[in-house]
């Protein structure tokens, strides 16, 4: 078997914005399938790059900070750290988890409108703003609030309804009121502002949309219809003091945007790039990330993959390409993306800004990651929004990683250190209950390899649980302990394919749940070179339940999971509220 080149792949999820640690709707649907994908794809054998960072500019910043009454420095700084450690509990495998306040960013961001102004792409305009007398200042983005003049939910903010979604301009809003003084004495005034031109795009970005056959369907759906409805130029400054100033290429700053910074929707896609700068700074090779990003320089062979909720793709499809493209330099477009739908809170949604729903922190402080990235993944809201309930929760940890995989674990390594001394056993030769074993990895371990590739995380993870229950199934019709009794070679088949069986488990779960994974794998003592998932470990799937060398020491692991008992679902609901 002559062994695939690696690939290479950048994977980006979403920038979490900066104003708190997120809920598990945002975990879900950015972060944690970006890691589940990349922790697969180093298995793989690939040369994978997962960045990721915090989103630290904007309206959501400043709102933030000064409802903790803190500098908005300070804020950052404070809330960057707890996110970060945040994402390493949940063991997400971030490369380098940046943030979009990095003076890499600003030249970077700077340098692309420097280029799109140059090119045509942007040009200065007179535009409305929703003004606050009372506060002296403009109101824009999540500055103001109000009735949202499509579904009419009362508390639309001024970029997007958080009841319909939908993407909004502030001056629409009706009845819209000061979210800093909450004051009404509002009027619209007009204000200068730098805009991109993306209307002149629309058939490059079109054309590029319609030729994207492969990526999955909710992203480029979400595309077309924005397409369909016509880009619209967007401005891509705001009155705002946080932010990257708006210089001349001399580095002075532009005449009349003396209070003004860059959009956040504008710097914070740039920062995928600039947090792979930051990356090769740290690293010490301050040009390694031009291999991920400049086509002129070795990116042209990069899959790159991005992952983020439905509300993200304008921005990703539209916003981002524009800039990328109409910079007319050599810069890596995405070549995937992945969307996902909500995770819905008990009839509502997850929401970070009325703290519903569980956050990253407090789900640790109950379970470990693993019992949550399990349900999540199995659970992802891919083809639909998927409703989060305690009780789904309680049978996919109990039902999934407690019986179905932990008891086999448990099960056949115990039994081997009662009755084999705990060695794999030597004898007896494989049978019939061996070859249909064989048979059904045959078929199914190379269609979990699909659904990974094809970014299909609850298929992944309900394949993976099927791998798992064949392998219950296997030991019911091997029966070892019952042929122990006459035949003590027939007994060591099974327990030889039974702990094959645990190590190979252990080997398909690190992408969801790496840290019962590796228990598995330290207790079966399988070497770090014997825990891929590469096309070399599956070419001989036979060999795959013989692959523990015979009379290799292997001891029963430590408790994996622990059955979440009716008490505990009780007393979160109770606490979280599970109702709406
Ligand atoms: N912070 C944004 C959100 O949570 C996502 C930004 S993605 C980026 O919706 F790439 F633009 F940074
Ligand atoms: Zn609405």
């Amino acid at each position: 078997m002559t062994k695939s080149a690696p690939r290479r792949i950048l994977v980006t999820s979403a920038l979490p914005y900066i104003n708190g640690v997120k809920h598990l709707g945002n975990l879900a649907g950015s972060m944690l399938p970006a890691d589940v994908y990349s922790r697969f794809q180093r298995l793989r054998g690939h040369d994978v790059l997962y960045i990721c960072a915090t989103d630290e500019h904007g309206t959501p910043a400043e709102l933030a900070a000064q409802a903790a009454d803190v500098p908005v420095r300070q804020y950052v700084d404070e809330q960057h750290e707890i996110q970060k450690k945040a994402g390493e509990d949940f063991l997400l495998s971030y490369d380098h988890f940046g943030r979009s306040c990095s003076d890499e960013n600003a030249a970077l961001t700077q340098h692309f409108a420097h280029v799109l102004e140059a090119n045509g792409l942007i040009e200065e305009r007179t535009m409305r703003q929703v003004y606050s007398v009372d506060d002296e200042r403009f109101l824009p983005d999540r500055y103001v609030e109000g009735t949202c003049p499509h579904c009419e939910f009362e508390k639309a903010r001024g970029d997007q309804c958080d009841n319909c979604g939908r993407l909004l301009d502030p001056v629409d809003l009706i009845d819209p009121y000061s979210a800093v003084s909450g004051s009404k004495n509002v009027e619209v005034r007009e204000t200068r502002h730098l805009f991109l031109l993306q209307s002149q795009m629309q058939d490059r970005i079109r054309d590029w949309i319609e030729a994207a056959t492969d990526w999955p369907p909710l992203a480029r759906s979400i595309a077309l219809k924005w397409l369909d409805e016509g880009l619209r130029d967007r401005a891509i400054t705001r009155d705002l003091s946080w932010g990257v100033p708006v210089i001349n290429p001399d580095g002075s700053i532009r005449e009349g945007f003396e209070t003004k910074v860059f959009y956040v929707w504008f710097d914070a896609p740039i920062e995928y790039i600039a947090a792979t700068e930051e990356w090769a700074k740290a690293k010490g090779e301050p040009e390694a990330w031009r291999r991920w990003w400049r086509t002129d320089e070795g990116a042209e062979e990069v899959d790159y993959v991005q992952f983020m909720g439905k509300d993200n793709v304008a921005f990703h499809t539209v916003g981002f390409p524009v800039t990328i493209l109409g910079s007319q330099e050599p810069w890596k477009l995405v070549d995937r993306l992945k969307a996902f739908n909500w995770v819905t809170w008990y009839g509502g949604k997850f929401s970070t800004s009325n703290k519903r729903g569980v956050f990253m922190d407090q789900a640790l402080d109950l379970l470990p990651a693993d019992y949550w990235r399990w349900y999540l993944t199995a659970n992802a809201p891919e083809g639909s929004d998927a409703a989060f309930t305690w009780e789904g929760f309680q049978s996919a940890i109990n039902s999934d990683l407690a019986n179905v995989l932990g008891n086999f674990v448990n099960r056949i390594t115990k039994y081997c250190a009662a009755k084999f001394d705990g060695k794999v056993p030597e004898g007896g030769e494989a049978g019939e209950a061996e070859s249909w074993m064989v048979a059904e990895l045959e078929t199914r371990l190379p269609q979990l390899v699909q659904h990974y590739e094809n970014m299909d995380f609850r298929k992944a993870a309900a394949e993976t649980r099927a791998i798992w229950a064949a392998g219950n199934e296997y030991l019911t019709k091997a029966e070892p302990w019952v042929k122990y009794k006459n035949d003590v070679d027939a007994a060591a088949v099974g327990v030889r394919a039974g702990l094959n069986l645990a190590a190979l488990f252990g080997i398909i779960a690190q992408p969801i749940i790496p840290e019962a994974a590796a228990m598995i794998l330290d207790a079966l003592g399988v070497p770090e070179d014997g825990r891929t998932l590469s096309e070399e470990a599956f070419a001989d799937i036979p060999a795959l339940l013989d692959a523990l060398p015979r009379g290799h020491e292997i001891s029963p692991p430590d408790v994996l999971f622990r059955k979440i008992e009716e008490e505990q679902v009780a007393e979160w609901t109770e606490r979280f509220g599970g109702e709406s």
